[in-house]
This record gives C-alpha cells, structure tokens and sequence, in this order.
C-alpha cells in the first residue's frame, strides 16, 4: 500500500480492511492519507502489537512550508473488530495523532490498557465502545468522552475521571467494581440478567436516569421501595425503570419510580414479595 499511496490512494475517505490474516502488523501508511475520514478493520488475527509506527506524524510540503501534520488528520470514526490477539497499543501521550477522532470502537481483542496517547491527544473523542475486550481493567481520565458503551468486559474493574460523561452503557462486566468522578453523568444503563445486587457504586453516582435489566430476586427487591436492601443505591435517582426477563420477555416484570413526587408502580407481584426474606 505504501508504494502506491501518494499516488492513487490520496483522496480516499473510506477504508474497510477485512480479514488480513497473516499480517502482524496494520498497514503503517495510512496514517498519512490526508482525507481519511473512517477505518474499519474486521477481523486481523495475526496482530499482536500496534506500535507507534502505526501513528506517525508527517511533513505536508505544499501549500506552506513544510508543517507537521498529526496523523490520521481527517479521521472521525475509527473500529478495529476481531483482532483477537492484539494486548498492546503503544502510543505515547505526547505524539500526536487522531486530532478530530469522535468515535472509537474496539471490539474483540486483548487489549490490556488503552494507550496514554489516546486520552492525551484525541481531544475530540466523544464516544468510545468497548465490547468484549479480555484483560482491560479500566477506562479512565478521557476529559472529553460522552458517551460510553461497555459489553462483555470480564476484567473490568474501574471507570474513573470522565468529567463529560453523560451516557454510560454496562452489560455484562460483572467485576467492575468502581464507578467514580462522573459528575455529568445523566443517564446510566445497566445489563446483567445475573445481577442480584444493585453494584455498590450506585450510591455514590448521580445519574438522572437509571435503566436496570436484571435478576428478578433484584428487581423484587428494588420493588420493595425504601423498606428494601437496594433503596440507599437507587432512591436519590430522579427516574428509575427497572425491569427481569421472563420467557423471552426482557420486560416480563417492571418496577418504575420517580423520586419527585414520589411515585412506585411495579408489576413484581406481592406473593414475590412476600417470599422475600
Ligand atoms: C408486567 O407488565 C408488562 C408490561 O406491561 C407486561 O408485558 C407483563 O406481561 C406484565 N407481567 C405480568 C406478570 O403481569
């Protein structure tokens, strides 16, 4: 690709890149092609490490004198799907690279950190989804992030510092445990048909909106209002809608509070309750 890249190539805006299954390494020029506006690579086995090769800034020679541009200047959208070997993301929080990126996915890989450079210099990322990535143990210090949607992290364990975080999605991430310094936080989506407790760091967030899927031992419990176990992590939520699956129903049983005026309507009915102890 390199060779024909000034040529051919320059004005190029779209790149979908399928099953490169023997290359070790992502092709290192694209960086430089200065219309590229959204990649997706589906499916790259074979790649274990992304180096800074990846992300090098260059000279442009025309108009002006030669100027050096950040890499990926134009690109706004960026997912790298099934690469399935990929741990490491080496990208410096000083070099510079995807200066107007807005949306990220990694789905599928190894990744066992985000790379320094990501939260440094992509100033405008505003939505960042991640989907079953083994190994990442947080997310954190992304000043300008958004949106957050988070899938099948099993190792998960720490969101912190997104001070414009104001939609955050959760499914399946049963270790994450700290949830901290997300004081836009509006609305937040929680997914684990397993759940059977409220996460703990529900009482120390601040969302305007909760939307719980969940076990439905939680979802009585929930319904039991202020005299339930679960009431110091949800009842400060302005609105609540929670919901337990029945039969290929994910809203078979519901539970929806608003805080003010109060109000509790649910369909979890009281022999359920009754049995709770
Ligand atoms: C509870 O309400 C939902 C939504 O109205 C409904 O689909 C469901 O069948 C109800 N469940 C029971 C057990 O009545």
């Amino acid at each position: 690709m390199m060779s024909s890249l000034d040529v051919s190539l320059s004005s190029l805006r779209i790149l979908f890149i399928t099953d490169l299954a023997c290359c070790t390494q992502l092709p290192d020029g694209l960086c430089r092609l200065p219309y590229l506006e959204f990649i997706q690579i589906l499916r790259a086995p074979a790649i274990k490490r992304v180096g800074p090769e990846f992300m090098q800034s260059y000279h442009q020679h025309s108009p002006r004198p030669s100027q050096m541009v950040a890499a990926f200047p134009r690109l706004h959208k960026m997912e790298l799907i099934g690469m399935v070997e990929w741990e490491e993301w080496e990208w410096e929080e000083q070099v510079q690279a995807f200066p107007v990126l807005q949306e990220l996915m990694l789905k599928q890989c190894k990744l066992k950190c985000l790379p320094p450079g990501l939260a440094s210099q992509a100033g405008a990322l505003n939505k960042l989804t991640i989907y079953n990535v083994q190994g990442l143990i947080s997310v954190e210090n992304f000043p300008s992030l958004v949106e957050l949607e988070l899938d099948e992290n099993l190792d998960l364990e720490r969101i912190t510092n997104l001070p414009r975080l104001q939609k955050l999605t959760i499914q399946d991430c049963p270790k994450l445990k700290a949830l901290e310094d997300v004081p836009a936080l509006q609305r937040i989506i929680l997914t684990d048909e397993d759940m059977e407790a409220l996460p703990e760091y529900m009482g120390g967030i601040n969302p305007r909106h909760l939307e719980l899927y969940c076990s439905l031992v939680l979802l009585t419990s929930i319904a039991a209002g202020q005299s339930g176990a679960e009431w110091d992590k949800f009842g400060h939520v302005e609105h609540v809608k929670a919901y337990a699956s029945e039969g290929g129903n994910s809203r078979k049983w519901y539970v929806l509070y608003t805080a003010n005026p109060y109000s509790l309507e649910t369909n979890v009915s009281h022999s359920f309750m009754s049995r709770e102890p």
